[in-house]
């Protein structure tokens, strides 16, 4: 089954210029994307037809600032918005890092991640980063960035290609942005989602770098203890993020833990 490892390569496509430099400017351009909310108009012709899910889903998406602000900025999806905020509040990526963003399709996470660690020698100045997407659809490809697709990430074949992959067999960040699909009951939703986080923790001993961070998306539900403590007991720092793209209706957290403290008897970092 070798093709459910394809690797999709390096080859060059639309990277956005790198937009927010700091805190202030990212801050700013949200400001500006929410009050631009207001002036911004639908026409009444891509209704039609529609249920009233429908109608209520397109309403909320054509009004979304970051919907607006991803497609000025080029990005794949709205949800670059939430990794920049995250990335620009806790300094989760620098340049010469390697990052393996889990759940990477469309490919919005590793765009912002080729740009924050150099992954496409952008500044000649500055180390150069490593991103391996991987994501069980297609992704197109990326400048910077490999992507191994279709894969799912609880497969030992997709972990043994990872480890090939990543230089030096690790990653200093794990990013996932992974969700299954909903099956809109709420709380098999969350399980599943907690299920998936755990297979990849159980995956982190032998393809973080201690002191490494690792950042994953959950659904918070009755069972999102489990998660916390596992990242509790082997980080020394584990904290909780809402990042302000993230819908406020939906129950999506991010955990974020930092300072891995290594597979016992491992690596030292
Ligand atoms: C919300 S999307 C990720 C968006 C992405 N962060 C971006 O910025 O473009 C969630 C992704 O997780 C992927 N996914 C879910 N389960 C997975 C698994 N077991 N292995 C790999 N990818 C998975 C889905 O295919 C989906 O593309």
């Amino acid at each position: 089954m070798e093709h459910l490892l394809h690797v999709c390569g390096r080859r060059s496509s639309q990277t956005p210029a790198p937009f927010f430099g700091s805190e202030k400017g990212l801050r700013t351009y949200l400001v500006l994307a929410r009050k631009g909310r207001q002036r911004f108009h639908t026409t009444g012709s891509c209704y039609k037809g529609r249920t009233g899910a429908e109608h209520l889903w397109l309403t909320r998406h054509l009004r979304d600032p970051f919907v607006k602000a991803a497609k000025v900025e080029s990005y794949r999806c709205r949800s670059a918005f939430k990794l920049l905020e995250m990335n620009e509040r806790h300094q989760i990526l620098r340049p010469g890092l390697r990052v393996l963003d889990c759940g990477a399709a469309p490919g919005a996470w590793s765009q912002v991640a080729v740009q924050r660690v150099n992954a496409a020698g952008t500044d000649p100045s500055a180390p150069v980063g490593f991103v391996l997407g991987v994501d069980l659809l297609h992704i197109f490809p990326l400048e910077g960035a490999t992507f191994l697709c279709p894969a799912d990430v609880t497969d030992p074949r997709t972990f043994r290609k990872i480890q090939e992959l990543l230089p030096g067999g690790r990653a200093d960040v794990i990013l996932s942005d992974m969700a299954p699909n909903a099956t809109g009951i709420r709380g098999l939703d969350h399980d599943r989602l907690i299920s998936l986080c755990l297979s990849l923790l159980d995956m982190v001993p032998d393809v973080l770098h201690p002191r490494g961070t690792f950042l994953c998306k959950t659904w918070a539900g009755s069972q999102s203890h489990r998660l916390q403590k596992r990242l509790t007991e082997e980080f020394q720092n584990a904290r909780t993020v809402k990042p302000e793209a993230s819908r406020k209706e939906s129950s999506e957290v991010y955990l974020l833990a930092t300072q891995y403290r290594g597979k016992p008897g491992g690596l030292k970092g």
